[in-house]
């Protein structure tokens, strides 16, 4: 896979490399880029997973084939998880980077360069298309309103916005659509609008945006849909789209954004989905500089390289039609294609935190071989993108039966004799020479469904000649025939024609499990290219075998979920409508800390009064057992000072001092409620003592 590094520029004019160079094919990949602010979980494996197989059985086919990816580093809910833990946005996405990265290689997702989008070289390619589709004439700018919050001084993205649905006033939906009646709206016409930020009420604010012309690209985008590039299914769901009609699309957002500010345009930054795809070439463009290769040969415009893209259905606009008109636009070349998959389900159901199936890589890695769910998923993937479950019993059984119970163990049972009896050395016989040249014959058949993405039905193929393997072992039972003085050669032909078997299956596995394939080289003094499917070991020394799989254990796929649960927040319940909580949110969550400093204490209501020309105020005199308060409280509408007289309540003492029109308030008494006649002081069960502390 490093032929590129190891034939540097001096012998690129070699014939030999002339010719490899044209037959082989040049091949960029890339997976969608992981947000920077939550941790891979088994959702992105199946991306990674798809894409890593795919890349790995194009090297082992012999094709020139790199793979990027990176961190996607921007936008507002990275900021604001950055702001929440107290850390600048730059180290926050170094931490995740690192993390997502080292998850990734534990899977063995191997990518030539694991990158940022906060990189130099994404900043100026962004510069540059920008400036490209600009000259073009393809940004525009114009006024619009937008949700601000006013207290945190920002602009509200729409899922930061919450409030009444405008099309059936349940409450606490989000800014863009409603969970309980499926309407869809924009956030200005949310009713009680509320700051997902701050709490605050968002007011609207005007601001000036950019706007890419999208619909310049229509008939591009409609030739490139039908091209080849996108699967079928897709390409007809694309159709919709052109039938809604293409919209202008906002491509800035105004500071404080986390982002790449706009040339030319102080205090504008590019929205992250303009620089989220441009990091794939960026990513590329890092790896390009370091290792001797040009980026230009895969991205002009007429480049012959072919570049896909894995991603999710879920982000199916921006890849097909954005990225591709934005390419066009500044005179980048096209994707090939864009692979797209659906959603993994957990045991039939969304991933789940409450259910524990909400499953983070690390977590998975904690308790179980990161191949079996490289195995489970290819054994389920297809190029369709319909969801992909993963169900535990069916993951385990299918693990045990195919790896453990089927190919490793065709291995196991031939290997011993091979050590014990003969020498440790693969007979000069072919037994039945028709069986290999069957399990050689099905070569083109699944690198042609491994090429097309369907690694499930690569994965039957495969799993029917373990099957047949199995069965001539079974037929010719080596370890009866063993025992017989005169069949000793029959029984050194049988073991090493299973042993031969073993190596072909595993060759075709190997994109799958490089681990296995690894063990299994090491194991048979080999190494796994496409071409040595070709070749038959006859004659050939072997090593002693060492167990190469274990059985997946249940009690470890219960002991994940479990750990899977503990990773939670406790859930947050649902709010009735009638609540209060439904009008007045729970604020952010304080530190313990921050909680401690607050002193409340029982005090003793000694004395109440009413002040001369405050509405609103009663004078408190409270009495904490040795020392007295004097506090202005709002609470004349509710209470008459009569009533008042001789109550305990609670306060807080440690307030500061506050100089008011009718003299010192030293404090605060706590009472609940939304205001004016509808108040209600707290008070302490029978016992409490003025001075007592409230904790
Ligand atoms: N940052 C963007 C992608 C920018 S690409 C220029 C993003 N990030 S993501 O972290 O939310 O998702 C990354 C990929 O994981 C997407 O392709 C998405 O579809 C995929 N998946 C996220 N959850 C998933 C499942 N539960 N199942 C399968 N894939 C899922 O979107
Ligand atoms: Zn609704």
């Amino acid at each position: 896979r490093d032929w590129h590094r190891d034939w540097s520029s001096d012998v690129c004019s070699s014939d030999l490399l002339y010719v490899i160079m044209s037959e082989n094919r040049r091949i960029l990949v890339t997976s969608a880029l992981p947000y920077a602010n939550g941790s891979i979980h088994l959702g992105h494996l199946l991306e990674h997973i798809q894409t890593d197989i795919w890349t790995r059985f194009q090297r082992l086919r012999g094709n020139e084939c790199y793979s990027v990816c990176a961190d996607d580093a921007h936008g507002t809910p990275v900021m604001l998880k950055a702001q929440e833990l107290g850390i600048t946005p730059e180290e926050m996405v170094a931490r995740t980077r690192a993390e997502h990265h080292q998850d990734l290689l534990d899977f063995h997702v191997e990518y030539d360069n694991y990158y940022v989008t906060h990189s130099p070289e994404n900043k100026a390619l962004c510069e540059e298309i920008y400036t490209r589709l600009d000259n073009a004439g393809y940004i525009s700018k114009r006024t619009i309103n937008q949700l601000y919050d006013p207290q945190k001084e920002m602009f509200l993205p729409d899922r930061f916005v919450k409030g009444t649905c405008p099309s059936c006033g349940a409450e606490d939906q989000n800014g863009d659509s409603c969970d309980v009646c499926g309407a869809t709206y924009s956030p200005t016409e949310v009713k009680n609008p509320r700051s997902v930020v701050s709490g605050a009420t968002p007011v609207l604010k005007e601001s000036e945006h950019f706007f890419f012309d999208l619909p310049k690209f229509e008939d591009m985008l409609k030739g490139w849909i039908r091209s080849g590039a996108l699967q079928e299914e897709m390409a007809n769901k694309l159709q919709e789209w052109f039938t809604e009609g293409l919209q202008q699309w906002d491509i800035s957002r105004d500071a404080p954004y986390f982002g790449f500010e706009i040339p030319g345009a102080p205090n504008k930054f590019f929205y992250v989905w303009v620089d989220a795809p441009v990091g794939y070439m960026a990513s590329f463009k890092n790896f390009c500089d370091q290792n001797n290769l040009e980026f230009d040969d895969f991205w002009k415009a007429d480049s012959d390289a072919e570049l896909y893209h894995f991603i999710g259905k879920d982000i199916t606009y921006f890849h097909c039609l954005f990225w591709p008109a934005m390419l066009e636009g500044a005179g980048y070349r096209k994707p090939t294609g864009v692979n797209i998959h659906g959603f993994v389900t957990v045991n039939g159901a969304k991933m789940s935190k409450s259910r524990g199936t909400f499953i983070k890589g690390r977590t998975y890695l904690d308790h179980l071989n990161p191949e079996y769910l490289r195995y489970y998923f290819a054994s389920k993937l297809g190029d369709s993108v319909t969801d992909i479950d993963l169900n535990f019993t069916d993951f385990a059984q299918k693990v045990n039966s195919d790896l453990v119970g089927k190919v490793v163990n065709i291995a196991s049972r031939c290997a011993s004799f091979i050590t014990k009896r003969f020498d440790g050395k693969l007979s000069d016989n072919v037994l039945e020479p028709e069986l290999i040249t069957e399990f050689q014959n099905a070569a083109d058949t699944i690198a042609d469904l491994f090429e097309r993405r369907r690694y499930h039905q690569a994965i039957r193929e495969i799993m029917t000649l373990a099957d047949k393997a199995n069965q001539f072992i079974d037929t010719n039972a080596p370890w009866v025939t063993i025992k017989d003085e005169t069949k000793q050669q029959f029984t050194h032909d049988v073991c090493s024609l299973g042993i031969n078997m073993f190596r072909l299956l595993v060759i075709y596995l190997k994109p799958v499990l490089p681990v296995l394939a690894e063990k299994a080289e090491g194991f048979l003094n080999d190494e796994f290219t496409w071409s040595s499917l070709e070749t038959v070991l006859t004659g050939h020394a072997i090593n002693k075998f060492k167990p190469m799989m274990q059985r997946v254990e249940m009690e470890k796929v219960d002991a994940m979920v479990d750990d899977s649960k503990e990773n939670l927040e406790p859930a947050k319940p649902t709010v009735n409508p009638d609540s209060p909580l439904g009008k007045d949110p729970i604020s952010e969550t304080i530190s313990f800390d921050d909680f401690a400093k607050v002193d409340l204490r029982i005090a003793r209501i000694a004395n109440a009064e009413h002040v001369e020309k405050a509405d609103k105020l009663l004078r408190l005199e409270l009495d904490l057992g040795g020392e007295t308060k004097q506090v202005f409280a709002g609470i004349k509408s509710a209470y008459s000072p009569e009533a008042l007289i001789g109550k305990h309540t609670v306060m807080v003492a440690n307030l500061a001092p506050r100089k008011m029109r009718f003299g010192m308030s030293e404090g605060m008494v706590l009472a609940a409620g939304p205001g004016g006649d509808e108040l209600y002081i707290l008070e302490p069960h029978e016992g409490a003592l003025p001075g007592m502390r409230v904790k």
